[in-house]
């Protein structure tokens, strides 16, 4: 070991979970250092913060997503029934990956602009911890570095799974790093899996001309969404040309020269194989704790590669804490930047909590399907009896007027005591509409609290009041079913 540096606080990982974590403990007042490897191991100096979701999730994912909705709108029908038309349209896919990167790293640079201004020490490389809250800091071609540090933060994230059935070959079996930048439109694209990867890139590279089949191994779409609204999502998929084929079991996939061959199983028992341009490859991912431990750093690592944390991200170890994709809990940004937070304000002293009932998710399709909480059937199982109430956007007067008139909200409250336990949404601006029931579940609030609520006119936000109203069968825009 060449030198020794000691800080307050030294986060591993500068994904949304270790960035936030970073910054807010230097808010705090401690000293901060945070390690990233992306970019040293490309032979950079400076390391590339921001992690899967600036890099290759969140971010370059959605840009592609509107990118390619603005394609779809101005090719199709859509603008022409607005009375607007168009000469013909043509697609410019460099141009459009160039402005995907160009948003990728004024976003990235962002983060060194934050570190900087918030006296956070971005270190390039590996880390390891060791004991004693010591980590090793590895660079190519140089010695390794011994920090020392009074807390670590242990936020590394996660890496795509491969199946051993379709291994990534990088060029034709590809990750959904691949599936962000192909050179060209395939013209027929295999997706594995139909989470929330499969249907957002599926989504892209379909609306840019691929012809895209989907293939899911569970027979229940997005299960955790509530069944009519993700029904409602299936249907929706379905008419834009997505073909997603339920309870099908992937066997094998060949690579050639002309493509990728894969045999499956359908939900029949039945054996089909389809030819593809591309196969991205999308089901789940894995927590990257490889190397991340010493043998000895006194920190455990579960069955699935996960690290075992408590309520508030404790390790078994004092003073390591563990946030983001590599703990437990669904695997999203923003669960990982509150818990950063959370964390943050623990070593400070802080008495802060995160509530996991009440985080939402999205999947930025068009229309975006959106929920938080539990659904009907989650609720039935758990033998709580509940109220439902549903709005079709059909009958919303601004979806209407937008021509985005389609899917529904569904919110299910106690039937007791009204108090909201979930809602679910696939319809226009549902990753927003949403985060009304998420404000409105922090606040313990029922159903006919969200009723009595003033809802400008016109507005798609319309529809969660009247599915709010129709929990007590009050709808006022649409006929009350009685129970
Ligand atoms: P990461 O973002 O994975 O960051 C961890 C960082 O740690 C990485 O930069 C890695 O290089 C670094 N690292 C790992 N090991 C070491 C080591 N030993 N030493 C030094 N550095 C190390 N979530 C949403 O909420 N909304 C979305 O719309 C969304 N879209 C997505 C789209 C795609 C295509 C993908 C793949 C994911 C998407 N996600 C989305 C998920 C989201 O990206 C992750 O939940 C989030 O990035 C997790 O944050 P994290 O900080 O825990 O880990
Ligand atoms: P996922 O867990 O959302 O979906 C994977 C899907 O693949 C599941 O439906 C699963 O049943 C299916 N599957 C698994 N093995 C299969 C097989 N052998 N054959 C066929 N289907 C199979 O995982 P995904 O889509 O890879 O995303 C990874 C993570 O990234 C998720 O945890 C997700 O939360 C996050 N993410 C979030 C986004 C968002 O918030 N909008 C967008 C993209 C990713």
């Amino acid at each position: 070991m060449a030198s020794a540096d000691s800080y307050d606080v030294i986060v591993i990982g500068a994904g949304p979970a270790g960035y936030v974590a970073a910054i807010r403990c230097a808010q705090l007042g401690m000293q901060v250092a945070c390690i990233e490897r992306r970019g040293v191991a490309a032979g950079g100096e400076a390391a590339v913060l921001g992690g899967t979701c600036l890099n290759v999730g969140c971010i370059p994912s959605k840009a592609l997503l509107d990118s390619s909705q603005r394609f779809l709108d101005a090719s199709s029908e859509s603008l022409a029934s607005h009375g607007v038309r168009t000469a013909e349209v043509s697609l410019d896919l460099s141009a459009m990956m160039a402005r995907k990167e160009q948003v990728v790293q004024q976003l990235t640079r962002g983060i060194s602009g934050l570190f900087k201004g918030n006296k956070v020490v971005p270190l390039a490389g590996e880390a390891t911890l060791l004991s004693g809250r010591a980590v090793e800091l590895r660079v190519p071609n140089a010695e390794p570095r011994r920090l020392q540090a009074k807390h670590v933060i242990l936020a590394t994230g996660s890496e795509p799974m491969a199946l051993p059935s379709a291994p990534f070959d990088a060029e034709r079996i590809v990750d959904s790093t691949g599936g962000l930048s192909f050179g060209e439109v395939p013209a027929r694209l295999g997706v594995i899996g139909a989470g929330a990867i499969g249907l957002e890139l599926g989504s892209v590279w379909s609306r840019l001309g691929a012809e895209v089949v989907i293939i899911e191994a569970l027979s229940d779409f997005l299960p955790a969404v509530d069944r009519p609204v993700a029904r409602e999502a299936a249907k929706l998929f379905a008419a834009q040309g997505l073909d997603i084929r339920l309870g099908s079991r992937l066997e094998s996939a060949s690579v050639d020269a002309d493509g990728v061959v894969i045999s499956y199983t359908d939900a029949q028992g039945e054996q089909h194989s389809e030819r593809f341009d591309r196969l991205i490859v999308a089901v789940g991912r894995q927590p990257c704790s490889d190397g991340l431990l010493a043998p000895d750093a006194g920190v455990t690592i579960d069955e699935s590669g996960r690290i075992p944390v408590d309520a508030h991200c404790a390790t078994a170890l004092d003073g390591v804490w563990a946030v983001g994709d590599l703990v437990r809990g669904p695997m999203l940004a923003h669960k990982g930047a509150e818990e950063g937070v959370m964390v943050a304000e623990r070593i400070a002293g802080k008495p802060a909590t995160l509530n996991y009932d009440t985080i939402p998710g999205v999947v930025y399709t068009h229309p975006e399907v959106a929920w938080v909480g539990r659904h009907e059937e989650q609720l039935q199982a758990a033998g709580i009896p509940c109220r439902v109430g549903a709005f079709s956007f059909a009958a919303n007067g601004r979806a209407l007027a937008a021509g985005e008139a389609k899917g529904l909200v569904r919110i299910i409250a106690d039937a007791e005591t009204d108090r909201i336990y979930g809602c679910h949404i696939v319809g226009p601006g549902a990753a927003d509409l949403v985060q009304q029931l998420v404000i409105a579940m922090e606040f313990g609030a029922s159903a006919e609290d969200l009723a009595l609520i003033v809802t400008a006119h016109p507005t798609v936000s319309e529809a969660v009041h009247e599915a709010a109203l129709a929990v007590d069968q009050r709808a006022l825009h649409a006929l009350n079913r009685r129970r």
